[in-house]
């Protein structure tokens, strides 16, 4: 579903970027030479003060601001030919930060003042106003404050006044009415107060108008239908009462109207399409126009068959009250979007609307619409969203809907379809979202529907009356996130191939006629949040998984036939977050339960149900080939539970691969490749290290064998390069930062941007692998937990981390946490920059890498760089900003690697900031 909220942005934005258009090409259109005057010395002094009000400028673009050059030269300025003052002073986007600098207003011969999309802050200077020759004042986007100020009316020619996105308040000065020349005012998403002045109206040269975004309140002023040229009217969310004055009606060249988000009342008038025939974009959201009485409030759209441009018409929450005129169907046919939703439109929806051949969102949701989709829907091309939720539409889902090949996401919830879901919903590739729940719909759960890789946000079936099993096809939805199936009739075992939807968060089984067990495959489903499958006749014991998960939320078992005990951890040490009400032949389990006491008997294990299976592609034959009987000369590293060689597979083509075996006789070794296949599976990222195929058998004596197969990396290790004597060439400095920022990328997408959070457990030199463009590649994922999805059971005991990069806290037995894989950063960070192994001899009495590097801020990070590193040019003028440079990393490592986890910086602040300092390196 759409949100409102979601249409807001999609409105704004589209807005702004027209505006900027606007704006460019006005820029084009070049001031002309005037007379000639003395005072190029005023200039000179005013452009140097604005520079010195500069206090970061990071593309550089104000070093051309120097002696070696007249100040016409320099970049952002134009002078006029043969007066040599300054014209145009034009620095768009170029990140500038600092303040204003007043003495601008002594630039008398300047035509226009761009400083668009910079982070300038401080008030406006009233100094701009003698600047009686600007044309056009760009200001917008940036971080002023303060008022606007007053006596504008100095800049008599002025244009254009763009001064929004900035952090503006008070009221819009009195003075800007006696700008008679202005054709564009922009103000948008500002803290302007005090209603729109009626005096405005004086402007009548006005073209575009755009205050969005404001909190002025008050009414619109009648006297604004004096704009006669008016094309851009947009003023959502800016507080109006009362209704639109019906002048506004009268300026027949506006193109966009758009005050939506408002107060305002009234009814639209019958005729506006004939009044405002230019219309492209109508946009009255979230307001309260119903005012017609007993008449119908949509009569309006004949008349907009005369808007021939007409490109978005919404209309959604406004309380209109009547019905769909058949007239819709001739609505222009660049019509793109079409909201008409939660209003208090009746009767049936005409087939007319299959005429709307543009349309990509179709939004009626929550009306009152009745009778049958017309199957002319099916015509409509080029639809994504088709929303008519909430209504009371009845007879079958057509079948016609297949044919909208593009439709992304498909709401038709409470309504009174019934028939079968038609299968030719199969056809709809790009389709994300399926909701058809609170309907009276029949028959199985068509295969085909299963058969969409695309649904990855939510199947929703549920209160219907559909019957039959689960198709074992639900398998193929790898990536869908809600499946609720409650409350219908199906029946049977749950399908065992429901656990290979491994990305589920919430399953809701809850209210059908299921019946057996538990699937075991629902163990690999340890990213659930929500797992209801209560009220069915469902048996067994509950399974030993449910326990471990640490995502799961809430877990509702009541009303089946569950036997055994209730264990008393994970989601069932809180009583508040799970169920098993209704389930005579359970025992045990939290006191409050009121549950029998279990009689102890040794059960045996249950069947280990192993989720590597997938990757058995290659033999232990033909890794024994590809390694030459994995000889010592193809040995490229030994770890704890792994050695690690080259091999090549094919001959012909030899592109090498790294092949990592298991030593299975090390306690650890079989959890160890659980973990990692499980990860793998999951995730893939340009710095993650890639695995190609993985191998699980028996070697010639019959010994369990497991090897991991990845891609080689020619360049090595972080490790070998910082330590290895073998290693004659070192990384220089920005070299060292270019890994670090792909290293904290990685992390930050596998704490942040996977399924689940994924925490890597062993980040330090030796797992970091380098390609042949020393692009970095995070590997080994040996310890690696799927938070939510416990690899390591039963772990207490297990390894984790290295002396020296895992964190205090695990030492004193704490979960593996991304803060630890934080730590881990830090530490690593310090290394490459430092030099220094944290086990480094030097580092005892007290003394850590972290205190070492911590004691050198702020002024002395020179002295603990690694010498190796330092190869960036020196010199006198970029002296300041290297070491700045050192710091700032310095200070990264520092902050990743206190004792304290919650204190430890953020992995996504960390790659900014070192995305910032590569940025200033590579620009010294
Ligand atoms: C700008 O003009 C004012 C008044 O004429 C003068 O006091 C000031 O010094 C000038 N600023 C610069 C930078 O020349
Ligand atoms: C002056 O500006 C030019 C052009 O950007 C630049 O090449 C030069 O290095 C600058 N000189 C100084 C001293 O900054
Ligand atoms: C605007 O024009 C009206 C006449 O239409 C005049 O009475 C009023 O004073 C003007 N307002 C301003 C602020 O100039
Ligand atoms: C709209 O324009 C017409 C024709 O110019 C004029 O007669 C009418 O009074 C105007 N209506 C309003 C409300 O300004
Ligand atoms: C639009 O409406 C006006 C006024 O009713 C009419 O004169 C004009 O012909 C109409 N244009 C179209 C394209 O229908
Ligand atoms: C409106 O559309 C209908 C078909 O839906 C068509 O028959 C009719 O001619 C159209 N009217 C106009 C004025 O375009
Ligand atoms: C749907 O598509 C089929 C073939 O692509 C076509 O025959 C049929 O007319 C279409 N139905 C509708 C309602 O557009």
């Amino acid at each position: 579903m759409k949100s409102p909220q979601a249409i807001i942005h999609l409105s704004s934005s589209s807005l702004i970027s027209f505006l900027f258009y606007g704006l460019t090409i006005r820029c084009l259109t070049s001031a002309t030479v005037s007379a000639s005057y003395g005072g190029n010395e005023t200039d000179y002094l005013a452009l140097l003060s604005f520079k010195s009000k500069i206090t970061y400028d990071p593309y550089k673009v104000l070093t051309s601001w120097n002696h070696s050059f007249h100040f016409c030269d320099w970049s952002g300025i134009s002078c006029g030919k043969r007066h040599k003052r300054v014209t145009v002073l034009r620095l768009i986007s170029k990140g500038l930060e600092g303040s204003l600098s007043p003495h601008v207003g002594n630039l008398s011969f300047l035509r226009e003042l761009s400083l668009a999309n910079n982070s300038l802050q401080g008030t406006i200077p009233h100094e701009l106003v003698r600047l009686s020759r600007l044309r056009r004042l760009y200001l917008l986007v940036n971080k002023f404050s303060g008022v606007i100020p007053a006596n504008l009316s100095g800049c008599s020619n002025l244009e254009d006044l763009w001064l929004a996105r900035n952090k503006l308040v008070g009221r819009i000065p009195k003075e800007v009415s006696l700008l008679s020349k202005l054709v564009g005012l922009g103000i948008y998403e500002n803290k302007l107060t005090g209603g729109i002045p009626p005096f405005l109206g004086n402007i009548t040269s006005m073209e575009v108008f755009s205050a969005f975004g404001n909190p002025f309140g008050g009414r619109i002023p009648d006297t604004l239908g004096l704009w006669k040229s008016l094309t851009v009217f947009a003023s959502g969310g800016c507080n109006f009462s009362g209704s639109i004055p019906p002048s506004i009606f009268n300026l027949s060249l506006l193109v966009n109207l758009t005050l939506a988000e408002n107060h305002l009342t009234g009814s639209l008038p019958s005729e506006i399409g004939n009044k405002l025939p230019n219309l492209e974009f109508l946009q009255l959201w979230n307001n309260n126009f119903h005012g017609r009485g007993e008449a119908d409030d949509m009569r309006f759209v004949d008349s907009l068959k005369n808007c021939t441009r007409l490109v978005e018409l919404v209309l959604y929450n406004c309380n209109l009250i009547g019905v769909l005129p058949i007239s819709i169907g001739n609505l222009s046919d660049q019509l793109i979007y079409l909201n008409l939703g939660d209003n208090q439109l009746f009767g049936s929806l005409p087939s007319s609307i299959g005429s709307l051949v543009g349309l990509t969102t179709l939004h009626l949701g929550q009306n009152r619409f009745k009778g049958k989709i017309p199957t002319t829907i099916g015509k409509l091309q080029k639809l994504q969203y088709l929303g008519l939720y909430r209504n009371q539409f009845s007879g079958p889902i057509p079948d016609a809907i297949g044919n909208l090949s593009l439709l992304n996401t498909l709401s038709l919830l409470s309504n009174k379809f019934e028939g079968h879901i038609p299968p030719s919903l199969g056809k709809c590739k790009e389709l994300n979202s399926l909701s058809l729940e609170d309907n009276r719909l029949s028959g199985k759960i068509p295969k085909e529907l299963l058969q969409l890789p695309s649904l990855t946000y939510f199947l929703v079936l549920s209160y219907n009356n559909l019957s039959s099993s689960i198709p074992s096809e639900i398998k193929d939805l790898k990536m869908l996130n809600i499946l609720d199936l409650s409350y219908n009739n199906l029946s049977g075992t749950i399908t065992s191939s429901l656990g290979e939807c491994i990305s589920l968060t919430t399953l809701n089984l809850r209210g059908n006629r299921f019946q057996g067990v538990i699937p075991s495959s629902f163990s690999s489903l340890g990213g659930l949040g929500v797992l209801d499958i209560s009220e069915n006749n469902l048996s067994g014991k509950i399974p030993q998984f449910l326990d471990k998960w640490k995502s799961l939320e809430y877990l509702n078992l009541s009303f089946n036939d569950f036997e055994g005990e209730v264990p008393v951890v994970g989601v069932f040490s809180n009583a508040s977050a799970f169920s098993v009400l209704g389930n005579n032949r359970l025992c045990g389990g939290l006191v409050t339960l009121e549950l029998p006491k279990c009689k102890k008997k040794r059960n045996s294990q249950p069947s280990q149900s192993s989720g590597s299976e997938r990757f058995m592609k290659v033999s232990y034959n033909q890794l024994l080939k590809a390694t030459d009987g994995f000889s010592t000369t193809n040995l490229i590293g030994e770890g704890g539970h792994s050695s690690v060689y080259k091999g090549i597979f094919d001959p012909d083509d030899d592109k090498p691969v790294a092949i990592k075996v298991l030593h299975l006789q090390n306690r650890g070794a079989h959890k160890s490749f659980l973990a990692e296949c499980e990860a793998w599976r999951n995730i893939r990222h340009r710095n993650l290290l890639k695995i190609i195929t993985s191998c699980s058998s028996v070697d010639f004596q019959g010994n369990d064998f497991k090897a991991l197969v990845y891609e080689f990396m020619p360049n090595g290790s972080v490790h070998d390069w910082l330590h290895s004597s073998a290693n004659t060439s070192k990384l220089n400095f920005l070299q060292r930062i270019n890994i670090l920022r792909d290293v904290a990328t990685a992390l930050d997408y596998l704490h942040n941007r996977c399924q689940t959070t994924i925490v890597h457990g062993d980040l330090k030199p030796s797992n970091i692998l380098l390609d042949d463009d020393m692009v970095a590649h995070v590997g080994d994922f040996g310890l690696a937990r799927l938070l939510g999805a416990d690899l390591n059971q039963n772990s207490s005991t297990g390894v984790k981390g290295t002396i020296g990069y895992a964190p205090p806290e695990y030492g004193i037995g704490s979960e593996m946490t991304s803060s630890g894989d934080v730590y881990s950063f830090g530490i690593l960070l310090l290394e490459a920059t430092t030099g220094k192994k944290p086990t480094d001899d030097m580092f005892n009495d007290g003394l850590s890498l972290h205190k070492f590097a911590y004691m050198a801020l702020p002024d002395h990070v020179i002295d603990v760089i690694d010498g190796d590193a330092i190869v960036l040019q020196c010199t006198e003028a970029n002296e300041n900003k290297v070491e700045e440079c050192l710091a700032a990393t310095i200070k990264i490592g520092v902050s990743c690697s206190v004792d304290s986890p919650p204190q430890r910086m953020k992995i996504e602040i960390v790659v900014n900031e070192l995305q910032r300092i590569l940025y200033v390196l590579q620009n010294i």
